[in-house]
């Protein structure tokens, strides 16, 4: 690595992880996401950027930072980030898929049982002294055995978590582009998107945003979701239609659980913050000590490969290497 590169890190690193950057790289100390002006004002002067899913990196960005030669997110999504113009530009974005997979899974199927289950309403009826002697009837859930379980797209999260289906006795089906290979080992059936949100007694979204998915679950689709119905979503806010998903909650016939929002955080007083059939957790689905730093060591490692001239271990613009040597 050439002396006197200027690097950027928006946020320190969690799980010890700070302790792996170069002492010279800056690393910014503000709580939360780095504000952006302060971004902006560093563009022009660093040749490598660790950034997190909350900073915007946009064209605008990438045009004032000519310097610029690596950019590193600490996630496998990289929606914040606009792609075609850091392949415009020349620059590599690295990303952390894989690591965070199990991990994210778990949090999906966790959200999924807390929700079918009613965990959280059972836990605020004690909070407020409502709950009375033991009750026969007392918040009735749905099940997990024995259901349909509808994953909306079949990636490395999507593959995890059809696996757990597999162990609770769920027939799964998946909806995506075209059918995938790995399918036929998870018993999992390719449908389309309509009959998978009108069919399945869970829905669990694992996709990534993309113009083409944004508000993929809109007003249409929840109508078509089965009484009872749990959604869950572990991927990004955007693609559910939020104000569509607070009309069709506010009936009472089906359930969400979200780890993400549009925005995060929600707003204290947003009404999917009161609505009982609703979970929501701020955005903890790759959360685990162990997963968080495995993300934030395979960023530096890309951060560094980037740096250095060399091929990045997982980029999300991979064509941007036919411009590297081997
Ligand atoms: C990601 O990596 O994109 C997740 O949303 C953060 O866990």
């Amino acid at each position: 690595m050439n002396s006197g590169e200027a690097v950027l890190v928006t946020h320190s690193l969690p799980a010890g992880a700070d302790s792996t950057l170069a002492a010279e790289w800056e690393v910014w100390p503000g709580a939360g996401a780095m504000p952006r002006s302060e971004l902006m004002a560093r563009a022009g002067e660093i040749d490598g950027l660790l950034c997190m899913l909350v900073d915007d990196i946009d064209a605008e960005f990438l045009t004032t930072a000519p310097r610029l030669r690596v950019i590193s997110q600490m996630a496998v999504g990289v929606d914040n980030i606009d792609l075609a113009a850091a392949t415009a530009a020349g620059i590599p974005v690295g990303h952390t898929p894989g690591v965070l997979t199990e991990t994210t899974a778990d949090t999906a199927f966790a959200l999924l049982a807390a929700a079918c289950r009613r965990l959280p309403e059972g836990q605020r009826a004690l909070q407020e002294g409502v709950v009375g002697e033991w009750d026969p009837g007392f918040l009735l859930g749905g099940d997990l055995f024995d259901t349909t379980l509808g994953i909306v797209g079949l990636g490395r999260i999507g593959q995890a978590v059809a696996r757990r289906g597999m162990g609770f006795g769920m027939r799964i089906l998946y909806s995506g582009p075209r059918p995938k290979a790995v399918a036929p080992r998870l018993e999992a059936d390719h449908v389309s998107f309509d009959t998978l949100m009108a069919t399945a007694d869970h829905v669990l979204i694992t996709a990534p945003l993309t113009s083409a998915t944004r508000h993929l679950v809109d007003a249409a689709a929840l109508a078509r979701m089965r009484d009872g119905a749990t959604l869950v979503n572990v991927a990004r806010g955007g693609l559910v239609d939020q104000d569509a998903l607070v009309r069709e909650a506010a009936t009472g016939r089906i359930r969400a659980a979200l780890d993400v929002t549009e925005p995060e955080p929600l707003d204290p007083g947003h009404p999917l913050l009161a609505m009982p059939n609703v979970l929501v957790v701020p955005h903890l689905g790759s959360a685990s000590v162990r997963t968080r730093r495995a993300m934030a060591d395979m960023a530096v490692a890309n951060l560094r490969a980037g740096l250095a001239g060399e091929r990045l271990a997982a980029c999300a613009n991979p064509d941007i290497h036919s411009r590297f040597a081997d």
